[in-house]
């Protein structure tokens, strides 16, 4: 693996999740792998669990790691290519990015979506600068359009959890007061498609994602019957697609609650946190037996070193 930016930099998903578990078992196995090598992490955007885990990753591997957020730590960076630099950014993605890579042998990057530009966003501008002037690896910790470490950590989470071979697994949209990128719902559903589960996915009319990240997954806009028998419920909120960045709709109607968790079958709640409580999903939800956050939330240090591992054993 040279890159990680989606699923399709995954050659074999079945074994990754072996490798996730194996490695989940012995954390401290695989110090020597990144001896005398650093991780630049960079954020563009606001992070807790990311950060924290991909640097307990890194370290888990001896790897050395530095953390800079672009907002507060440095210079502000201009990411138009033809501009004339004259207003408050001084230095271009196109100098610093070849600077960060000479300080490191991979490098983690969040960019969100901007929601000023639908093209840029999906064509993933910032990410796709990252790995034309690198120079080494580039780890996606959440682009435009995708949050593939997260959702590696789901695959992972559905695997331990599940009770039988091809589970339920429901995505719905839920209502939020901003208005949230798509990148973590494009994600899980690509790698979703990548399982034999059945994927049912399940919003008001207006929140339909991308069509090339849906491809032929079933869409139920009866939120409660979407419910029905489902063995996970993954909430999520994003803005609109076709509307591009608009919040459509605040409809606490979507909130994840008891009475709907009472449809499925004993069904295990997910969410990639952070999460608004009492308005994606109730506290008595969140507060059962059957959230299984925190245990995802866990598995983010395990797949962030099982990909920094693929890493570090294609490059060295
Ligand atoms: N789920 C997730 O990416 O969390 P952070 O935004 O806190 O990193």
């Amino acid at each position: 693996m040279k890159h990680f930016t989606s699923v399709k930099d995954i050659p074999d998903l079945k074994k990754a999740v072996e490798t996730a578990l194996e490695i989940k078992k012995n954390r401290f196995d695989y110090k020597h792998f990144g001896k005398n090598k650093t991780m630049v992490l960079i954020f563009f955007n606001p992070s807790l669990r990311t950060r924290l885990s991909t640097q307990k990753a890194a370290m888990n591997l001896g790897m050395n790691t530095m953390v800079m957020n672009v907002s507060e730590d440095g210079w502000q960076l201009e990411s138009e290519l033809g501009v004339v630099m004259d207003s408050d950014k001084p230095e271009h993605l196109k100098e610093a990015i070849p600077v960060i890579g000479k300080y490191c042998d991979v490098i983690g990057v969040r960019s969100f979506a901007r929601f000023q530009n639908k093209e840029d966003d999906y064509a993933e501008k910032i990410l796709n600068q990252f790995i034309d002037y690198a120079g080494v690896p580039v780890v996606s910790m959440e682009g435009a359009t995708r949050h593939p470490l997260q959702s590696y950590a789901d695959l992972v989470t559905i695997e331990e959890f599940k009770t039988k071979e091809r589970p339920k697994v429901v995505l719905t949209w839920a209502p939020h007061p901003r208005a949230l990128p798509q990148a973590v719902a494009n994600s899980f559903v690509e790698w979703m498609r990548e399982t034999d589960y059945e994927l049912v996915v399940t919003h008001p009319e207006g929140y339909e994602l991308a069509p090339e990240f849906m491809g032929d997954v079933k869409v139920e806009y009866d939120q409660k019957k979407a419910f029905e028998n489902a063995d996970f419920i993954y909430a999520k909120n994003w803005a609109s697609y076709t509307n591009y960045g608009q919040i459509l709709s605040k409809d606490f109607g979507w909130t994840v609650n008891e009475e709907k968790m009472a449809l499925t079958s004993n069904g295990k709640f997910m969410h990639c946190l952070p999460v608004r409580r009492n308005v994606v999903v109730s506290d008595d939800v969140l507060d059962s037996s059957s959230s299984i956050v925190v245990e995802q939330a866990a598995n983010r240090e395990i797949t962030a070193q099982a990909v920094l591992k693929m890493i570090l054993e294609e490059t060295s």
